[in-house]
């Protein structure tokens, strides 16, 4: 079950530093990777990094860096810094953004050292439509946008992507195989959909060629937590081994 302990991201989506550390404490034998995003970071800053470390897993730091090319750089040595396993930016800051923090990381630490994280970009956000796009002057559907982006991604050195589980197919297409793929909107059959709308299976997320999922309310809002992240292994270790 270690292979699929790995590959399952718990979302912290939590405000306090002591839920944050209940939650470590309960499923660390479960889960290998914590996400800390925007509102937990802001509120509780790398403390809450360090406690997840603590707690004996790893972090993906979700702050989706926009900005220009050496703010972003800079802001990812200090992510290395921290030690999070995954941190991400946003592939619409632009091909330099992204090369220029894939050279900083690489002088600091070179690709193959243990300590390297995973450097990923997000493509274009599951909130966002068509529409949405023609709303910033993107005239190009969100289809399109997406495996566009993700190719854009990896000629800047970044090392995968975050994509929704029905983008998988259209990005292994584009990016190959060597190109880590993460996706949120999982959701196993016993669990609500809650507002996720484009869901799909761990084990069919991981078939379809998924690297890592990211799930929380599954996990968080079942009856027994630690059970459901047991369930969630079984059944994403039974697709590892098909
Ligand atoms: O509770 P749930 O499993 O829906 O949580 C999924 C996590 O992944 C949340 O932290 C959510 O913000 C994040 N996420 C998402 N869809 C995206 C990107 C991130 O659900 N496209």
């Amino acid at each position: 079950m270690n292979d699929a302990k790995q590959k399952l991201i718990f979302a912290l989506d939590v405000d306090t530093l002591d839920e944050a550390r209940s939650w470590v404490e309960l499923l660390h034998n479960q889960v290998g990777v914590f996400k800390i995003g925007k509102q937990l970071f802001t509120k509780c800053g790398p403390e809450v990094v360090k406690l997840v470390q603590e707690g004996g897993a790893d972090v993906f730091l979700d702050l989706k860096y926009h900005d220009i090319p050496n703010t972003v750089a800079m802001a990812g040595l200090e992510a290395l810094r921290l030690g999070v396993k995954i941190f991400n930016v946003h592939a619409l800051g632009g091909f330099e953004m992204m090369a220029r923090l894939v050279e900083a990381v690489d002088a600091a630490c070179p690709r193959g050292n243990p300590d390297r994280p995973l450097l990923l970009a997000v493509t274009v956000l599951t909130s966002s439509n068509d529409e949405t796009l023609r709303g910033i002057g993107i005239d190009r559907p969100v289809a399109e946008m997406v495996p566009r982006l993700a190719k854009l991604a990896k000629d800047a050195g970044m090392d995968g992507v975050v994509a929704s589980p029905k983008e998988v197919g259209l990005i292994r297409d584009a990016c190959g195989e060597n190109f880590a793929i993460v996706t949120p909107g999982v959701r196993p059959s016993f669990a609500s959909q809650d507002d996720q709308k484009r869901v799909m299976t761990p084990g069919d997320a991981l078939r379809a060629g998924a690297d890592y999922l990211v799930i929380g309310r599954p996990i968080s809002a079942a009856a027994d937590p630690a059970v459901a992240a047991r369930m969630i292994l079984e059944e994403m270790q039974a697709a590892l081994d098909s």
